[in-house]
Parts: structure tokens; sequence; C-alpha cells
């Protein structure tokens, strides 16, 4: 510790910054706690190529009719890996406007996760398999969330293949 202290002294003597001296003082009282700290570094840098791209994935919402519509509807959407999770919400009331009048229904809300890729093949699926002339598919992007839930999205549901030279 002596020599450390004065090391700083000569370093600060000679117009050193100060957080060089700290550096000093640092490296020496403190050797087995930077190496710590230094296998914590290294093993952020490698998660870095692994951190989750905000928007990659998306949540969208779809109302249904009754549960029935609903269930079917869910399971339609990840037996095709449209989504890799779809919540029934039950019970919702909805008051919108339809053909000038006011409706007030008893409807049931769709709670879908799925990569953002996957929203128009999503709203095609509902299009042609919901008794709605206009159903409703919104989605909004998932900005942040538990990493390993948000890996889990991408492994389930396959990236979206937009080439047009692949097979079918
Ligand atoms: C659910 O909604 C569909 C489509 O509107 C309808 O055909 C079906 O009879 C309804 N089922 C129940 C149990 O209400």
């Amino acid at each position: 510790m002596q020599s450390a202290r004065a090391s700083a002294h000569v370093l600060r003597e000679v117009g050193s910054v100060k957080a060089l001296v700290l550096v000093a003082s640092l490296s020496l009282c403190m050797l087995p706690l930077l190496r710590g700290l230094g296998s914590i570094t290294s093993r952020a840098l490698s998660m870095a190529s692994e951190v989750y791209a905000p928007g990659t994935h998306s949540a969208a919402f779809i109302t249904c009719p009754n549960q029935t519509v609903a269930l079917e509807l869910a399971r339609g959407i990840v037996q095709r890996k449209l989504a890799a999770c779809v919540n029934i919400v039950p019970a919702i009331k909805s008051v919108y406007e339809w053909q000038g009048k006011i409706e007030e229904d008893d409807e049931v809300l769709l709670m879908i996760k799925t990569r953002s890729s996957k929203v128009p093949s999503l709203a095609e699926f509902v299009r042609s398999n919901h008794p709605y002339e206009v159903a409703e598919v919104i989605s909004l992007p998932i900005e942040q969330g538990n990493p390993p839930y948000l890996k889990w999205i991408g492994d389930v549901v396959p990236e979206e293949n937009t080439s047009t030279s692949s097979s079918s």
C-alpha cells in the first residue's frame, strides 16, 4: 500500500490525471476484484451478439366473437408456427361504430407473441379463418423484455421466408 500511495503521489506530481492515480491504487489493492470484473466484462461481451434488437418481435391483438372461435384460431395460429404464444383473454366488452351504428358486443381477445416478420402471414391466416367481415388484427413492436423469453419466441417461430426462389 505504501508503495502504491508513493507512486500515486509521484504521478500526481508529474501532472497526470486523477484517473491514473485511482487506477494505480485500485489495481494494487483490489486485484482479485478486478479479475472478477474482467470475467464479467468478457461474459457480457460474448452475450452482446445475442442481445435482442427492439422490434424483432411483436404483440398482436385479434378480437373474436366467442371462446369457440378464439380457441380455434389460437390453435391454428400456434400449429402453423405463426406465433409462439396466444393468450385468450375472456369476456371483454367492445364498443365501436359499424355502418353508422354504435355497437356494444361481448368479445374475446387474443394476445399474440410472434416475430414481427410473421405479422402479414398471421393477418392473412386470420382474414381467411375469421367469421368477421373486417377482423381486427393489429400489432405493436416489442421494445424489450425478459431476454430468455424473447429468445424463445424466435426459437419457436421461424424467420419468415421472403425469398421467391425457394420451394412451393
Ligand atoms: C361463435 O361465433 C361463431 C361465429 O360468429 C358462431 O357461428 C358460433 O355459433 C358461436 N358459438 C357460440 C358457442 O356462441
